[in-house]
């Protein structure tokens, strides 16, 4: 990256967050649209899709295997289906940027299309671990080569057929689980996946909704290969993930009075809500409706005392992309907050334990960093540089730190807020954070 790649937010102390907004649209949901629509058979119109970089990945990795997408316009999107085997092989390699949902979901997608194909990603995504979803799929017959380190890029070898696995994820983790699944739409047999605790069901629900039998007996899901799917229009909710960031800045900042429209509370992604109300955060759910299969709600965010709390563990699936925000609230409780058993954040996009911890360090927050989470201690932020990391969650969770901060705090290497959240230095001010990016040169 040159100098004058990084794209510097700068926020000043102070304020409050006050008004009503609707956060762009859910990126897992968004992912999920374009690929299911893709496969199915007939025209799917898609509402509300992310205009993020990562979404749009997918949408372009897509177009590049042959499949007609008209838009985004105004978060609309057409797509027409070409049905389950009408992929063709695109001219050159897949690049999936800094998303990891499209490489491993899309991984799983094409494993048994019969087609050659290699899936690359940047530097952070090439640093992921990919074995956890290639070791499954060659269990299927795929054969997908990684690096000699289990990561991108992954090569696609064609393969006469896939077949069914019964399988236990070691890990709690949604895009292993929708990348078998989606394997498994073109394995012979019954693909069962079962979970060590409940991830995001995103996948199971949108297959149901383009008329895919999948079946859920407590923490196992299955479907049968060879089926197919049926065209129809989805309305992608407001991103819970990307609430999160205001939830957790409306809460800490005296004064906050913010409503968010329209977000996705999918039971299992509603961990973010749940910690917070825990801590004391005063968040009311309004006008709760089911939208295609997923609820919706309207969010109240009032700010409040927060006490520091143990995370119980069984919320932190739930709330995984959400404990950048999430521990700068704990840096705003009173007393201690500790996680543990959230050793998956060190293989996001960046490890959020480490480079939270440093950054919330550099503020002058005693936050001590372990394998598997962390313990913040609240206190006062003073004001100074962090590092992002090229993580946009990260960048965005130190943005909200400032509404608390005793003086201005800057952030380094932000462009990549726009994989997430296009638009959010606009709508943070017009929220009342005094934030501005600005191109270092
Ligand atoms: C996602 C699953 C989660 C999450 C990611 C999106 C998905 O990853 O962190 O941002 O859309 O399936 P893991 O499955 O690695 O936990």
């Amino acid at each position: 990256m040159s100098s004058a790649d990084n794209l510097i937010f700068h926020v000043r102390p102070g304020g409050c967050l006050t008004g009503n907004m609707r956060v762009p649209g859910d990126k897992s949901i968004s992912h999920r649209s374009i690929m299911l629509g893709s496969l199915a058979e007939g025209t799917t119109h898609i509402r509300g899709f992310l205009e993020g970089e990562d979404s749009l990945a997918t949408l372009q990795a897509f177009r590049e295997l042959g499949v007609d997408i008209e838009g985004p316009a105004d978060g609309e999107v057409t797509i027409q289906g070409v049905g389950m085997h009408g992929l063709k092989a695109p001219a050159g390699v897949l690049d999936l940027g800094n998303s990891g949902t499209s490489m491993r979901l899309l991984v799983g997608l094409l494993a048994g299309q019969g087609l050659a194909l290699t899936l690359v990603g940047d530097r952070s995504l090439s640093g992921r671990p990919m074995r956890r979803v290639t070791d499954p799929l060659a269990a299927m017959g795929a054969r997908v080569e990684t690096t000699e380190q289990g990561t991108a890029p992954l090569k696609i070898q064609p393969v006469e057929e896939l077949t069914a696995i019964d399988y236990r994820l070691p890990v709690a983790s949604a895009q292993i689980k929708s990348c078998l699944l989606l394997a498994g739409l073109y394995a012979s047999g019954t693909t069962r996946i079962t979970e060590p605790a409940p991830t995001r069901d995103h996948t199971e629900r949108m297959l149901s909704g383009f008329g895919y039998p999948v079946v859920k007996e407590g923490a196992t899901v299955s479907l049968n290969g060879g089926g197919k799917l049926t065209a129809c229009d989805i309305d992608i909710p407001a991103d819970i993930s990307s609430a999160a960031f205001f939830l957790v800045g409306a809460t800490i900042a005296s004064g906050s009075d913010l409503l968010l429209k329209h977000v996705g509370i999918n039971p299992t992604r509603d961990g973010v809500i749940n910690i917070l109300r825990l801590m004391g955060a005063d968040i009311e759910i309004l006008n709760r409706q089911d939208v295609g299969g997923e609820p919706v709600a309207d969010l109240r965010v009032r700010a409040a005392r927060l006490r520091g709390i143990a995370i119980p563990v069984d919320q932190v699936p739930l709330a995984i992309d959400e404990f950048p925000a999430l521990f700068v609230a704990a840096a705003c409780a009173e007393g201690t907050t500790v996680l543990t058993g959230a050793e998956e954040l060190r293989v996001k996009e960046s490890d959020r334990i480490q480079v939270m911890a440093d950054g919330l360090q550099a503020l002058g927050v005693d936050a001590t960093p372990t394998p598997d989470g962390i313990v913040i201690q609240g206190g006062p932020i003073r004001g100074g540089r962090v590092g992002s990391h090229g993580d946009h969650r990260i960048a965005m969770a130190f943005a909200m730190a400032a509404l608390r901060a005793e003086g201005e705090i800057v952030i380094d290497d932000c462009s990549n807020v726009n994989t997430s959240f296009p638009g959010f230095v606009a709508l943070a001010a017009s929220a009342g954070l005094a934030i501005e990016s600005k191109k270092e040169n």
